[in-house]
């Protein structure tokens, strides 16, 4: 597939880009990650865990539901990560009963069941909504993972091996097939229809954008008070990648955004 295409989407334009964004805007977070973070201990620790992976387990289950649903617009897609996304939500599920001993079953249902309500039926709307939620939920996040992986101190071991050996590879797929599909619809359509297309998908990201905001704002505390993640430099990275990733796939040189502090 990639031979035909005039551009395509790779694991080091993502790492390169990201690290280059990283320097600019938060120097103080290492690279790579000097000390490993520690497992909750106290009451509250525990709590805060609880908290964090029952909201990112509910993520993947919405991940999954959303993708089920829009695969019936989309034949041709390999639609793999329904399984490997799945798979994320319950390892994250069987940690927290390990680290914590309760069951967060109807805390990631609840969640998924959030993520539904703030985007409605943007993900099936029609195969363009499914490409730029896939855009946001692959690709847009990334600065939040990154800086969760990077600075919080408080983590489990299990899950940081667990995506070290998996979890990341399987992102990596994730992000790369859609931005492929999409940059091969997308170089097979005429010079009229190509800049009808970005125009569509530009809007549709800016509306998952407004919808989205205050959950990715949250988020971002979260990760502060829970994990005591480190998220200084966080609003101009997720801006400036979110640009990048846009500018990239739908060849725009300075694509108009609405800031995330907005
Ligand atoms: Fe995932
Ligand atoms: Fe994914």
């Amino acid at each position: 597939m990639s031979a035909t295409l005039t551009k395509t989407w790779s694991i080091e334009f993502e790492k390169e880009t990201l690290e280059k964004l990283f320097r600019q805007y938060a120097p103080h977070v290492p690279l790579t990650r000097e000390h490993a973070s520690r497992p909750p201990i106290t009451e509250e620790e525990k709590e805060n865990f609880y908290q964090y992976w029952a909201a990112t387990g509910g993520h993947d289950l919405f991940i999954v539901q959303a993708a089920s649903k829009a695969i019936l617009l989309i034949p041709d897609l390999d639609l793999h990560f329904i399984g490997d996304d799945g798979a994320h939500a319950i390892a994250f599920r069987e940690r927290v009963i390990a680290l914590t001993g309760r069951d967060p079953i109807d805390d990631i249902r609840k969640e998924a069941e959030r993520h539904w309500k703030f985007l409605e039926d943007v993900p099936y709307r029609n195969w363009l909504g499914f490409v730029a939620w896939e855009l946001h939920y692959e690709h847009h996040i990334l600065p939040q993972v990154w800086f969760n992986k990077l600075t919080s101190k408080i983590g489990d071991a299990v899950l940081a091996q667990q995506s070290n050996e998996r979890f990341s590879d399987d992102e990596a797929v994730h992000s790369v097939t859609i931005a492929n599909w999409w940059r091969k619809k997308f170089e097979q359509a005429s010079p009229n229809e190509r800049a009808e297309l970005a125009a569509q998908l530009l809007e549709l990201d800016e509306e998952i954008q407004q919808r989205r905001a205050a959950y990715i704002k949250q988020r971002w505390q979260d990760a502060e008070n829970f994990n005591e993640a480190n998220s200084q430099g966080i609003e101009p990275i997720y801006d400036a990648w979110r640009k990048e990733v846009l500018s990239y796939l739908l060849d725009i040189s300075d694509p108009q955004l609405t800031s995330i502090s907005k």
